[in-house]
């Protein structure tokens, strides 16, 4: 059960009993913390046979009390899925797909939504907000429907049409805005206090972080409680990549694993990368970008509020950060598509597009176990629709 939220930040402790977003002392985003060690004591690997799989598999380390029913469309459980062409053609016997397009609303952005509406419902929110280049809208949009909770959406004007009409057909309130995710969160957080809102925003509330971190309790289980050699992440917010990092120190903290880490490496669009920049200055903190260009919507995230956390985690993994051009991220989800049976959007393609400069400059080795992210479902996504798989003619 959760002890309490800490400031990642300056560590400032906050209580978990009411519905919460920044830390009240520097508005840095806070995480949920629980009693680990105790937990240690008593809690066992062994103790999860017989549990379904998904994210509320790791209730012990979730914002649930034990009587409670979570509130799930069965996300998490996702496949790790052996690479058959892509692994073998660049002489990658071990690489893998982490295949998060199979969760409900076609991505990852339901495991840390299911956690965040359920705390939302439980904690006595009447209306949910969040801002979204559009999958975590659409998985909002699904969450709050089957938990009765009325939420509003914004989301920039050139947001994929499929995930539009997903959020109309789960009854949320959308509200489009010029500009991207940063203008759309500024116009929900200029409402939320009038409105009754509770904003969801990517790291302004804690629990979106616990839906996704179950990715990192599923890679160590997936393993026999030994981690991957590298993890490549395509990143927008980071959430997933944070996420993780955090779940392998809790992992650790229970006893469950040691202390290797696998490699984290960000993966960026070409024309919005911001922590690729940061990494290479050597910075601790993300530039803005002023005028971000990608097809791939969810990687059009032009300043972070948690750049600090992805950057951290990426250097003390022994990691990197590398930017991508949208025609290598485009025929990177084709190739997922054509090659392995993957329909995959095109921030995953951007995570395959990254593999040979990764090799190249010895970021990754050949041999290691590597696990690419496929984060969502290619058929939300006209601009690889219309275009036809790679080397087929239309
Ligand atoms: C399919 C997909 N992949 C990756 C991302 C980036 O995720 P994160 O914000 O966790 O970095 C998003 C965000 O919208 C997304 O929709």
């Amino acid at each position: 059960m959760i002890e309490g939220l800490e400031c990642a930040a300056c560590g400032t402790w906050a209580a978990a009993d009411g519905l919460r977003n920044l830390c009240p002392a520097c508005s840095g985003p806070l995480f949920a913390r629980y009693d680990l060690e105790a937990l240690a004591r008593g809690w066992r690997p062994a103790d999860l046979t017989g549990r379904a799989p998904g994210v509320w598999r790791w209730r012990e380390v979730l914002p649930i009390a034990p009587a409670e029913e979570p509130l799930t469309l069965g996300e998490g459980g996702t496949p790790l899925l052996r690479s058959r062409s892509i692994g073998p053609a660049l002489g990658m016997p071990h690489l893998a797909f982490k295949d998060e397009s199979c969760n409900p609303t076609l991505s990852f952005k339901a495991r840390g939504l299911a956690v965040a509406i359920h705390r939302a419902r439980a904690l006595g929110a009447h209306h949910v907000a969040i801002p979204s280049a559009g999958n975590a809208g659409s998985a909002t949009a699904a969450y709050c429907a089957a938990a009765g909770l009325p939420c509003t959406v914004a989301m920039p004007f050139d947001t994929p049409a499929p995930i539009l009409d997903e959020c109309r057909a789960h009854g949320a309130r959308i509200q489009l805005v010029d500009g991207t995710i940063a203008e759309a969160g500024a116009w929900i957080r200029e409402r939320v206090s009038a409105e009754g809102w509770f904003d969801v925003s990517t790291l302004r509330e804690p629990y979106r972080l616990e839906g996704k971190k179950t990715m990192g309790y599923e890679l160590a289980e997936s393993g026999g409680w030994e981690l991957p050699d590298a993890i490549v992440y395509p990143t927008g917010g980071g959430t997933g990549l944070i996420g993780m990092w955090k779940a392998f120190d809790e992992l650790e903290a229970l006893g469950w694993i040691g202390n290797e880490r696998p490699r984290m490496i960000s993966v960026q669009a070409a024309g919005c990368a911001p922590i690729v920049r940061a990494f290479e200055a050597g910075s601790q903190r993300a530039e803005p970008v002023r005028e971000p260009r990608t097809a791939a919507s969810g990687l059009k995230v032009p300043a972070a509020i948690g750049d600090f956390l992805i950057l951290a985690a990426v250097r003390a993994s022994g990691g990197a950060a590398v930017a991508v051009e949208d025609d290598e991220l485009l025929a990177g989800a084709r190739r997922l598509a054509a090659e392995e049976g993957i329909f995959a959007s095109p921030e995953a393609g951007a995570t395959v597009a990254a593999l040979p400069g990764l090799l190249e400059s010895g970021a990754i080795d050949p041999e290691a176990r590597t696990v690419c992210f496929v984060t969502g479902h290619g058929i939300k996504y006209p601009v690889l629709c219309e275009a036809g798989p790679a080397g087929v003619s239309s």
